[in-house]
């Protein structure tokens, strides 16, 4: 099957992508009632998988689904091994879902989740040399997009208004504020200042979000976890995107606003990438943004 991974795993077993079932009365499928997470294993290891795991027990927890996250390192070795990608580059998609239960609104009870799982060969550009042209789209979404929820139907909608007007990405802006992309988070820098929306439930707080902030912390450059006005675009230096696989990427420009005349991006952003592609090439999985106290003092 062109495009697919071979094998999924799903529920506890491995089996080829073109004989994987679920119910129809699963409820990710009737309501979108699922989380989900995307990370990506270079060198070895899986950059910051403690965070995205993490994350994604948190989420489960927000939405009340009830899953035992302690048991995914043995479940993701047993798929990485069955796929041939023990220490290949690849990206691993985690879906759980409250599982199947007769149609119903309110959560059903004693239903056991659904756990699928795949992944495919993978690899990041050293840094992401690409400037991108965004669009900005009004943030119709819900109120709660701190969850990492399967239904994205308000974020894949702007994406394709974007991809289908020529642009990569559709950045939210609501009640006047800038928020987020339809799959990263957005930054801008004004003064040598790093500006990006906090991590509340306009936005989900990404997890190369908080490595860019703990970059800025370890390298003493000033940011402010503060929303930038949509009026207020035209007034900034720099802007650029973060996400698992977009890294860091470099705003050419945003709506009429053009941020950057050539092909490099701005001095800020660049300095990022750098310290960023660093961070990468000596990335081991003790390093916790949260815990260490300097993640570059080791480079
Ligand atoms: N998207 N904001 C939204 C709405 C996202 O969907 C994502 C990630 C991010 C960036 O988060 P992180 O740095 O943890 O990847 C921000 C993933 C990759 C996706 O849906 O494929």
């Amino acid at each position: 099957m062109a495009n697919y991974p071979e094998k999924v795993f799903l529920n506890g077993e491995i089996i080829a992508s073109s004989e994987a079932k679920i119910s129809v009365f699963d409820r990710g499928f009737l309501f979108g009632d699922g989380i989900y997470e995307v990370m990506i294993q270079f060198n070895g290891h899986f950059f910051f998988g403690d965070a995205h795991l993490k994350r994604l027990a948190g989420c489960l927890k927000k939405v009340n689904i009830t899953f035992d996250t302690t048991l995914l390192n043995g479940y993701i070795d047993h798929l990485l091994g069955a796929t041939g990608l023990q220490s290949e580059n690849c990206l691993l998609y985690i879906q759980v879902t409250r599982g199947v239960a007769p149609r119903k609104h309110s959560f059903p009870e004693n239903t056991d989740s659904t756990l699928m799982m795949y992944a495919v060969p993978y690899e990041l550009p050293e840094v992401n040399t690409q400037l991108v042209s965004v669009v900005t789209q009004p943030d119709f979404r819900w109120h709660r997009c701190d969850i990492k929820m399967t239904s994205l139907l308000g974020n894949v909608m702007a994406n394709d208004f974007a991809i289908k007007n020529g642009h990569y990405e559709a950045v939210f802006h609501r009640e006047g504020k800038m928020t987020e992309g339809s799959h990263s988070n957005l930054f801008f820098v004004k003064d040598g200042m790093v500006y990006t929306h906090p991590s509340d439930s306009y936005i989900l707080n990404g997890i190369t979000r908080e490595i860019v902030l703990k970059i800025c912390r370890d390298a003493d450059i000033p940011y402010r976890e503060e929303a930038i006005t949509f009026e207020a675009i035209p007034m900034m230096d720099e802007a650029f995107l973060t996400g698992t696989s977009t890294q860091i990427a470099g705003i050419k420009q945003l709506d009429t606003h053009v941020f950057q005349e050539g092909t490099s991006p701005g001095a800020m952003t660049e300095k990022l990438q750098e310290l960023f592609l660093k961070l990468k090439n000596n990335y081991h999985p003790e390093m916790n943004y949260e815990k260490s106290s300097n993640l570059l003092n080791a480079l």
